[in-house]
């Protein structure tokens, strides 16, 4: 039988998933996995500024560059995540900002060099780069985190800016959760990106992170949602999906999950904008869910011991049908 990423191959969307990169230095399991069904791959956490220059001006980039090693390795793209985001930080810069020591113009300058040395260290490697992250509230305001406090909202246009200046090549993207469907968030982050479009700011994607739970229904018209954004000009994509449930899980709740990976998988392959579909873990083993939502998991396309699961099987045939 084909992997997936055999089966995704002509449909041209790529299959992804986020990379623990622990996990794929101590089990060959996971990392053989990795390899034979995914052909891009997303660093969950160590391409991260907390990560990257965890002192002021000591940078390490020791994990992150063992991820596009072994992707290159695996023929894989790379998804670069992320540069602008209010969430692990590192504490020089949010202690810095606190006590007053990095003032609003220090922090603009730390923010464009930031972009420019991550971005140029790995320039030509990253496919794509997760520039924006999670910039807005759910009802469509845009989140009071530390960058619209110090630089106000042009920090977005500002970091797609000196973003296609460090790597000209990559896909830039505004990335975002429970902005699958039609709702005030995806309609703010709509109406913003149109706008920077027409001022000539490079942001050339939209990316639904795709975290979905079974206590909920399904976002409305996603399909739609992203072709409102591909008349823009932009590619999209489903750039960390998961679906949780509440523990223990009922053949109700595993049947909606598969229904929740279909949903998002087919709207993807259905709207030809969309170029990647990424999973944010493929194995319950790693997952990040009961860690954040005590009581909740099984949110991944395997289980903890690497038995593919049937909404692994709701992926595999979605492949094969499109
Ligand atoms: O690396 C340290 C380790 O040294 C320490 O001993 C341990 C103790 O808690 O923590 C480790 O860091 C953890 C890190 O993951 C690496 O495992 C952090 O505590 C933990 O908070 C961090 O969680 C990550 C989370 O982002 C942080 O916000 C998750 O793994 C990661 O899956 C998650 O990913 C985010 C996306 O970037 C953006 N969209 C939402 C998504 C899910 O929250």
């Amino acid at each position: 039988t084909k992997t997936l990423k055999q089966l995704a191959k002509p449909t041209g969307v790529r299959v992804g998933t986020a990379i623990d990169t622990s996990a794929l230095a101590s089990d060959a399991t996971y990392s053989t996995a990795a390899a034979a069904q995914f052909d891009s791959v997303t660093p969950e956490n160590v391409m991260k500024w907390e990560v990257v220059e965890p002192e002021r001006g000591r940078f390490d980039f020791t994990e992150a560059d063992k991820l596009v090693a072994y992707a290159k390795a695996h023929k894989q793209k790379v998804r670069g995540h992320t540069l602008v985001w209010h969430s692990q930080l590192p504490a020089w810069l949010t202690s810095g900002v606190e006590d007053g020591s990095i003032d609003k113009k220090a922090l603009k300058k730390i923010l464009k060099q930031h972009i420019a040395t991550e971005m140029g260290h790995f320039k030509g490697d990253i496919w794509a780069w997760d520039v924006v992250n999670e910039a807005f509230n759910e009802d469509g305001t845009l989140r009071d985190s530390l960058w619209l406090q110090q630089l106000g909202p042009d920090y977005i246009a500002d970091a797609f800016r000196w973003a296609h200046k460090a790597d000209p090549k990559a896909i830039l993207f505004y990335n975002d959760y429970n902005t699958e469907g039609i709702n005030a968030k995806s309609d703010a982050a709509y109406k913003l990106i149109k706008e920077l479009r027409s001022e000539g700011v490079p942001v050339q994607g939209f990316g639904v992170q795709g975290h979905l739970s079974t206590d909920y229904g399904l976002p409305n018209d996603m399909q739609a949602n992203f072709h409102r954004f591909a008349k823009v000009g932009l590619k999209t994509a489903v750039t960390e999906a998961d679906v949780r449930i509440t523990l223990p899980a009922s053949p109700a709740e595993v049947q909606a999950q598969d229904n929740g990976y279909s949903y998002m998988l087919q709207s993807c392959l259905l709207e030809r904008s969309c170029i990647s579909f990424t999973v944010w873990g493929f194995t319950d083993k790693y997952s990040w869910i009961p860690g954040v939502f005590p009581g909740e998991g099984q949110a991944n396309l395997y289980d903890e011991d690497y038995q593919p699961k049937s909404a692994y099987a709701a992926v595999q045939r979605d492949l094969q049908l499109a």
